[in-house]
């Protein structure tokens, strides 16, 4: 049963969405009232698709779920969730390797905003390999990636690399 009233966040970078978030966004959304999963833009690290894409192919797999918002923000994640009047920030944890980073981001968090709770919760084991990064390394280098990101995802994914793939000097032409 949702939480009753509790709006949480869901920040990250998912360039591009996986199935590991999705299954955290399906897990998330049982268990609170209002999930708003909210795109990083304006990032130092250089995404390989943009703010909006990303917020695109986001719509496109949340569009079963009634009480999730996608969304996208700049700034301190802290001052976002208080714009969204959310009092907990969700975050995923695959393996322990991830926990140390994750500690480190819900503890500097709470010392900025402590009535902002972060609350971790792990996608099904067989999630727990996935990530973005790993995902698009795996395309580039022409590996199957079925099954690690939905369909659509998938296709915008071999789109974008062939586009790179173009030689210099063709790429805004073809
Ligand atoms: O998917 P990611 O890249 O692991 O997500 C990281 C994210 C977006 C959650 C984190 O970088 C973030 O919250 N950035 C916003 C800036 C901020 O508030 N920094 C201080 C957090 S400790």
């Amino acid at each position: 049963m949702a939480a009753q009233g509790v709006i949480a966040i869901y920040p990250g970078s998912f360039d591009p969405i996986t199935n590991g978030h999705l299954d955290l966004i399906d897990r998330g959304a049982r268990l609170f009232s209002k999930l708003v999963v909210s795109v990083l833009g304006n990032e130092s690290k250089q995404p390989l698709f943009s703010t909006e894409e990303r917020m695109e192919m986001l719509r496109e797999a949340v569009r079963g779920y009634s009480n999730v918002e996608v969304d996208s923000f700049a700034g301190l994640v802290v001052d976002y969730a208080a714009q969204k009047g959310a009092s907990v920030l969700l975050r995923g944890i695959r393996a322990i390797s991830d926990y140390e980073y994750e500690l480190q981001m819900a503890l500097m968090n709470r010392r900025l905003r402590p009535e902002l709770e972060t609350v971790f919760l792990m996608a099904g084991e067989e999630f727990s390999f996935i990530s973005s990064r790993l995902v698009k390394e795996v395309i580039r280098l022409g590996g199957s990636i079925s099954g690690l990101v939905p369909p659509f995802v998938e296709d915008r994914l071999r789109q974008r690399m062939s586009k790179q793939a173009a030689p210099a000097g063709t790429r805004n032409f073809i």
